[in-house]
C-alpha cells in the first residue's frame, strides 16, 4: 500500500496510524529495534528541514536506516525512465519517501513500485503533515470528531488540500477562510471527492472573523510556496487581510490552538504575538512529524 494522497486513508486507517504513533511515542524503548534491517530512501526534489530530518531521525530511533538522495534537476534517473529507476529501488530498499515538484511523478512512482511509497509533499498534497497535525490536535484536545478547524490563507495549496481531506475523514468540521478568488479557494474537484470519500462538506468563508468563529483550531501556512515566486506580488496584495494575529485568534474559541506547518514567515501569515503565544502549538506539531511518520512506517511495513 502507498500513501500518495490523503484520499488513500479511511477514517479507521487514520486512527490505526495515530494509535500506533501514540504507542511508539510513549514507548520508544519497546520499538527501538522494530525497523532493524529496514531501509528507507528519501528522494528530494525540493529542500526540506522537517520532512528530511524527522524521517531520518525517526528511522534511526526505530533501528532502521534512511538514505537521503537528491533528485533535483532530474538526477534520479538521468537517461532512463522514472519507472525503470523505481524498478531498481524495488530491489534495494523497503520503503520510499518522495518530495516532488509535480504530483504526477509520485503517482508514476507509485504505479511502478512494489514497495510502499510515501508522499513527502508535492504541489497538490502533504499527507504526512496532516497525520502529524491530527496527532497534535488529538493530544491537545483529547478527540478529533466534532472539532472545528479553520484553515486561514491559501485554500488551494497542498497543505489546505491535505487538511480538508484528512480532517474531514475523521469527522472534523473544516472551514477554509480565504480570499474571494478561485485561485486561492478550494479546488471544486477536491471538494467533490471529499464528499464522496468521507461525506465531509467543507465550508468556505471569505470573511476572516466569521470564518474562525467557533474554531477549536486555527491553521495557517505561507502565502507563497515553492514554485509560486512569479505570483508573489499578486499574493502579497491578496493575503494580508488573512494574517493570523491575536485579534483574529480572539474571535475563535477561548481555548483555540493555533497551528502552522512551518516554515513560518513571521509578520506575514502569522504574527510573532501568535507564534509565541501559549495558544500556539507549532513546535509540538513539528515534533509530531517524526512520531506520526514512525506510526505510518510501522503501519505500512508491519501491518499491511
Ligand atoms: N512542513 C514541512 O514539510 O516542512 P519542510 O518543508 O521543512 O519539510
Amino acid at each position: 500500500m502507498h500513501l500518495l494522497t490523503d484520499f488513500d486513508l479511511t477514517k479507521d486507517q487514520i486512527h490505526e496510524i495515530l494509535n500506533l504513533s501514540t504507542e511508539i511515542k510513549a514507548n520508544p524503548g519497546k520499538y527501538g529495534d522494530s525497523m532493524k534491517n529496514k531501509t528507507l530512501i528519501m528522494l528530494f526534489e525540493l529542500p526540506s528541514l522537517r520532512t528530511r530530518i524527522s524521517f531520518e531521525a525517526g528511522m534511526n530511533r526505530l533501528g532502521g536506516h534512511a538514505i537521503f538522495y537528491s533528485i533535483e534537476g532530474g538526477k534520479f534517473t538521468r537517461s532512463e525512465t522514472l519507472e525503470d529507476g523505481v524498478k531498481n529501488l524495488n530491489k534495494y530498499v523497503d520503503v520510499v519517501m518522495i518530495r516532488a515538484l509535480k504530483h504526477e511523478a509520485v503517482e508514476r512512482i507509485g504505479a511502478a513500485a512494489t514497495i510502499p511509497i510515501i508522499n513527502g509533499m508535492t504541489e497538490a498534497y502533504h499527507p504526512c503533515q496532516n497525520l502529524a497535525d491530527l496527532l497534535t490536535i488529538q493530544e491537545y484536545k483529547g478527540k478529533l470528531e466534532g472539532l472545528k478547524i479553520a484553515y486561514v490563507g491559501d485554500g488551494g495549496c497542498n497543505t489546505a488540500n491535505s487538511t480538508m481531506i484528512g480532517c474531514s475523514s475523521v469527522g472534523m468540521d473544516v472551514t477554509v477562510v480565504c480570499p474571494d478568488n478561485p485561485k486561492y479557494s478550494p479546488n471544486p474537484e477536491i471538494l467533490a471527492k471529499i464528499k464522496e470519500h468521507s461525506g465531509g462538506v467543507v465550508e468556505v468563508s471569505h470573511d476572516p472573523a466569521k470564518g474562525v468563529a467557533g474554531a477549536d483550531v486555527i491553521y495557517t501556512d505561507v502565502w507563497i510556496s515553492a514554485g509560486m515566486e512569479e505570483e508573489a506580488k499578486m499574493r502579497m496584495e491578496a493575503f494580508p487581510p488573512f494574517k493570523v494575529d491575536m485579534a483574529l485568534v480572539k474571535k475563535a474559541e477561548p481555548d483555540c490552538i493555533v497551528m502552522h506547518c512551518l516554515p513560518a514567515h513571521r509578520g506575514y501569515e502569522i504574527t510573532d504575538g501568535v507564534m509565541d503565544s501559549p495558544q500556539s502549538v507549532v513546535f509540538d506539531q513539528a515534533g509530531n512529524r517524526m512520531h506520526a511518520q514512525n506510526g505510518l512506517l510501522h503501519w505500512l511495513l508491519n501491518e499491511q
